[in-house]
């Protein structure tokens, strides 16, 4: 049922998605061009690669917390390193296209929802390593696999939080400001309007905020819908897997494009 959603949520975005010939928007064509576009190899994709291909390769156990309704630690489980690996997170493009946003806005202070076994924060990171990253994790094991995966890359610009978003996010919010937020975990429908909600006073004209998942269920495409129309919202650009929003006032008429990647 959920991948019925996801298929034909795919086929309407094949059918709408534009290339930078479509787009009209001086800031969306140069992001097209110099992000979406861009190439360009960096030492870290392949340091990254072949991490993700240890840990693919890896069919040592780790105890998982599952977040259930509400985002309450519900039971705990076992899972492979290998499982986690392959299906937790986004495949390399999307890391790379990570890195590419963080060095095209020079963000300096990221935090990212999920970390699970930090191949997308290593992305992050990696892209500048004058940045700071913040990264939570609910699972203690997967952020101490993430830890040791960090260390193996030379990473020190990470800092981890282990616990619960619900109760670590809003006394974060409180006392430091991010200009590029992943969104990573916890894809329901509340949960993620909440974060955004949470986040939003304290964004600002640079802000970039990224939401993973926007089509996986209904419930995700109507966050999705009800962030990106939000006021504050100033331009919003769908990529089928990342949603990406900004808050640029110089953006007079608010702008949503659906684009190829
Ligand atoms: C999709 S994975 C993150 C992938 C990672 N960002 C990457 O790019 O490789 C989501 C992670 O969020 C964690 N998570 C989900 N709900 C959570 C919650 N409410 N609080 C803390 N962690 C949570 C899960 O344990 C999981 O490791």
């Amino acid at each position: 049922m959920k991948y019925w959603f996801l298929i034909r949520a795919y086929v309407k975005y094949q059918i709408r998605a534009l290339t930078a010939h479509g787009v009209h928007s001086p800031f969306v064509y140069n992001f097209i061009k110099e992000v979406l576009e861009d190439k360009r190899s960096f030492y870290a994709f392949d340091e990254i690669a072949s991490l993700r291909k240890k840990l693919v390769a890896d069919n040592s156990t780790l105890e998982v917390q599952d977040f259930g309704a509400g985002s309450h630690t519900t039971s705990s489980s076992t899972r492979s390193i290998q499982d986690i690996a392959k299906h937790a997170g986004r495949t390399a493009k999307y890391g790379r296209l990570l890195f590419r946003m963080v060095n095209y806005f020079k963000s300096k202070s990221i935090l990212e929802l999920g970390t699970s076994l930090g191949l997308g924060t290593s992305y992050l990171a990696k892209a500048n390593e004058h940045a700071k990253v913040i990264s939570i994790e609910g699972s203690a094991h997967i952020a101490r696999q993430a830890a040791a995966n960090f260390d193996s890359l030379g990473i020190k610009n990470i800092e981890q939080l282990v616990g619960n978003f619900d109760e670590v996010l809003p006394s974060l919010l409180q006392k430091k400001k991010f200009d590029f937020i992943f969104f990573d975990g916890n894809h329901r429908e509340e949960a993620t309007i909440n974060y955004f909600n949470w986040a939003l006073p304290y964004a600002d004209h640079q802000s970039v905020f990224v939401f993973d998942d926007i089509h996986w269920t209904q419930g995700m495409e109507n966050a999705w819908n009800s962030i990106r129309t939000h006021e504050a919202v100033t331009c919003s650009i769908d990529l089928f897997y990342f949603g990406i929003v900004f808050f640029n006032p110089e953006i007079k008429e608010k702008q949503h494009f659906v684009l190829r990647y």
